[in-house]
């Protein structure tokens, strides 16, 4: 094996999706401890104790207690080395978490155990299904009381229609959860109540039919039994190629508060999910991991990660070849070669200087401006990584300036605003205007505050009469030259100078759509 497939092979790069409050951000701090980056799990967090995640960076998310960046978090376990992508938890910064999962090669579904599948979830399996990304399940706060476990998994499938290999069975729930049973080791490994902070000796009875876990859970010991011979009737094997296809997910069971069985979901991870996979371009190519030329994709811009570095950084993920500090690579939409001499890599919000990085890893760029979401950088070539997608905002704003002298500034920070995925700008063809649009409500708080700090502008919003946005597209071109004349007061430019029709109601949208069948409206936008 040549080192680069070596250094593949070890990797794992995958994202959490969860509703809020399943338990995300608890996980993530147990993974890390098993990942031994932190001494004692509990640093990543604690919205009441006023200690706050290492990966939450901004102030905004201090002030509010929710994670507005995505960070990248790197840990060793057992023989493999995991990426971790935090994704937003907030319901509003959907468009980041989207484009974030299109950088991973795996995903973990956590659900709280007593709630079964929330909305969010099932927003977020939809999107790993656009590229049927392969799935781990965690059934969370089995420290309290939970819904049935075979009903939890019923639930899974029917919603979210993928089956469910059930890897360990929990014995007892709430104030009675005595552990799990791993139905592929046979074995049971006892819960121990006050563990949550360290890595627990692990307490193990071989065996369904040993003596010694009568002795040790009572009657539960006959249940589990039962329950056992149920289950591996009522429910799926697991299999390696449905699991890789994204139709069949290992469910685990545990309490990441009480950090039991986040090890054991670990332990699939690294014997199960994929190595970084390759990427097709817009070429129709694809670009393996083990392909020594080196390739990569920007999938997130962010601004002032940290105040000591007021610089923008681009996060890319590498799709091929290896990344050395100092190196040359061509930047395909420009078309220029650029050298990097600094890339970060991220380690539980510690930025590090890297000398290496593989495939399946995240650098981050400094960039002054010139890198753009969903931009791909080359060996040489130019072509374009495909999949990173730009979705129509559903809330619009018209913002204006304070002070009007400043309108060049204000333009400058939301253009670059757009380009970093924050927030979608346009610019009516018809009036001076500028029109905010975002997927969730506080993006719009974000903008406002960030053009206050990093490009001293005091804006406000008012309402306008804005429904929606499309994007708009025609192969012919007389065609789309009358459409344009004769909706001219409702189309737009975005950041990109894409044009875009702008609906004041649904029904002109659908009225317009009628009246031009050769215009096509899009929702999405690949960036
Ligand atoms: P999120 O990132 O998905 O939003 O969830 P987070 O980890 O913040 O967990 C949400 C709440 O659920 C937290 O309580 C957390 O302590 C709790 N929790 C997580 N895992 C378990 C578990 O296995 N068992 C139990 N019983 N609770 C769990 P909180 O009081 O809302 O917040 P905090 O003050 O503890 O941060």
């Amino acid at each position: 094996m040549s080192k680069l497939q070596q250094e593949v092979a070890k990797r794992r790069t995958f994202a959490i999706i969860s509703h809020p409050d399943a338990g995300k951000t608890t996980i993530t701090e147990k993974v890390l401890l098993h990942g031994q980056k932190l001494q004692k799990a509990g640093t990543v967090k604690g919205k009441k104790s006023g200690q706050h995640a290492k990966s939450d960076w901004m102030e905004m998310e201090k002030e509010r207690g929710i994670s507005v960046t995505t960070s990248v978090m790197q840990f060793p376990y057992r023989q493999s080395l995991v990426n971790l992508l935090d994704t937003p938890g907030h319901e509003d910064f959907s468009e980041d978490t989207y484009r974030t999962l299109t950088a991973v090669d795996s995903c973990l579904m956590v659900i709280d155990a007593a709630k079964g599948v929330e909305d969010r979830t099932i927003k977020l399996m939809e999107v790993t299904r656009l590229r049927d990304t392969p799935i781990l399940t965690f059934m969370n706060k089995l420290d309290r009381d939970i819904r049935d476990p075979l009903e939890l998994l019923d639930e899974v499938e029917d919603v979210l229609k993928i089956m469910c290999a059930p890897i360990t069975w929990p014995i007892g729930q709430g104030k009675n959860f005595k552990g799990v049973y791993h139905l592929y080791r046979d074995e049971t490994i006892f819960y121990k109540t006050g563990q949550g902070h360290r890595i627990q000796e692990l307490d193990v009875v071989k065996g369904l039919d040993n003596p010694e876990l009568d002795k040790r859970v009572g009657v539960y010991a006959e249940e589990l039994r039962e329950q056992i011979e149920l289950v591996k009737g009522a429910s799926h094997e697991f299999d390696l190629e449905l699991f890789l296809e994204g139709e069949l997910t290992p469910v685990f069971f545990g309490t990441a508060l009480g950090n039991f069985g986040v090890d054991h979901m670990l332990d699939g991870l690294v014997d199960w999910a994929p190595t970084p996979q390759g990427r097709e371009t817009d070429q129709g190519e694809m670009i393996h991991s083990d392909d020594d030329r080196f390739s990569g994709f920007v999938f997130k811009i962010q601004a002032n990660m940290d105040p000591k570095h007021r610089d923008r950084v681009a996060f890319m993920r590498i799709v091929s070849g290896r990344y050395h500090q100092g190196m040359k690579m061509k930047h395909a939409r420009t078309g220029k070669d650029v050298r990097i001499a600094d890339a970060l890599t991220f380690v539980a919000g510690d930025r590090e200087h890297v000398d290496e990085a593989w495939p399946g890893d995240i650098i981050g760029l400094h960039n002054h401006g010139t890198i753009q979401i969903g931009d791909t950088f080359t060996w040489g070539d130019s072509f374009k990584f495909t999949g990173i997608p730009n979705f129509a905002p559903e809330l619009f704003r018209r913002i204006r300036l304070k002070d009007p002298l400043k309108q060049k500034q204000l333009l400058k920070g939301l253009v670059q605003l757009s380009e970093e995925g924050a927030v979608q700008v346009f610019r009516p063809l018809a009036s001076n205007d500028l029109i905010v649009g975002a997927v969730g409500v506080l993006q719009f708080d974000v903008v406002v505050h960030r053009l206050r700090s990093e490009y001293k502008v005091d804006a406000m919003y008012e309402n306008i009469q804005v429904a929606t946005a499309r994007w708009v597209y025609s192969d012919d071109a007389k065609k789309f030259e009358e459409f344009q004349r004769k909706n001219d007061h409702n189309l737009a430019l975005d950041g990109g100078d894409n044009l875009a029709y702008i609906a004041p109601t649904m029904a002109n949208l659908s009225l317009t759509t009628e009246r031009f069948p050769d215009v096509s409206f899009r929702h999405t936008r690949e960036v």
